[in-house]
């Protein structure tokens, strides 16, 4: 986490203008994919709606709405829900996506959903996500599903992504979920392991924490 004296953080203090610089340079614009979890986990749910949260460019919010998905994507940062929309409105998804620039710590979308999407939703800041997350699926349907994915590690190379994200363990994820036993069922919880590709090329394994639960 960075603290208000780290130099190259200076600009970081507002988290609305500290993801409007990160999606502002080109390099982070978008992976151009949705993320390999999501396709796994997703692909064999019937289409229903979903709320993403912090949806970045939109890579997972258009693959959703290619499954048939009805998606409501949101995200603090106006320059990625422009790029979100402009690339769903080049591939035809427009009708299927509402995006929306949306500070979640200030509301969080209306409305009852199949499936919420919290993937990698992390950041430097200290805010309060566990309060968003229960407040999302609180909004789940009886047999709908939460997909929790976070970055339980970094690669070697990616000193400022060490610096950025607190590394939350499995288990601290599920005591900030508060999911009551008896109402969900878990259909996975586990650490998963992928391969990172590099600025280099270079490759590296890192962990993400998998949360996948059905409301009863
Ligand atoms: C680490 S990125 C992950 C983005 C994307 N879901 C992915 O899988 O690559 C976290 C995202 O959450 C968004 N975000 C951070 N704080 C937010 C907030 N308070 N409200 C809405 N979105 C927020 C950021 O703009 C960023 O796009």
């Amino acid at each position: 986490m960075p603290t208000p004296s780290d130099p190259d953080q200076s600009q970081a203090q507002d988290p609305q203008a500290f993801w409007q610089e990160r999606y502002a340079q080109s390099h982070s614009r978008t992976r151009g994919k949705a993320g390999q979890l999501l396709q796994d986990l997703v692909a064999k749910l019937p289409p229903g709606r979903v709320l993403e949260l912090g949806c970045s460019t939109g890579d997972d919010s258009l693959w959703l709405a290619e499954q048939g998905w009805q998606v409501t994507a949101v995200d603090i940062s106006s320059h990625a829900i422009q790029t979100a929309t402009r690339l769903a409105q080049a591939a035809g998804l427009l009708a299927q996506i509402e995006f929306e620039v949306c500070d979640l710590t200030q509301a969080i979308p209306k409305g009852e959903f199949e499936l919420v999407c919290a993937l990698y939703f992390q950041s430097p800041f200290d805010f309060p996500r566990a309060e968003i997350l229960r407040q999302a699926s609180a909004q789940i349907v009886r047999g709908g599903h939460l997909l929790v994915v976070t970055h339980a590690s970094g690669p070697p190379w990616g000193e400022q992504h060490k610096k950025e994200f607190a590394f939350p363990t499995l288990d601290t994820e599920w005591a900030d979920l508060g999911l009551a036993s008896e109402a969900w069922e878990v259909k996975e919880f586990k650490l998963h392991t992928r391969l990172a590709r590099g600025p280099q090329g270079q490759e590296a394994e890192v962990n993400d924490n998998l949360i996948f639960v059905r409301r009863r």
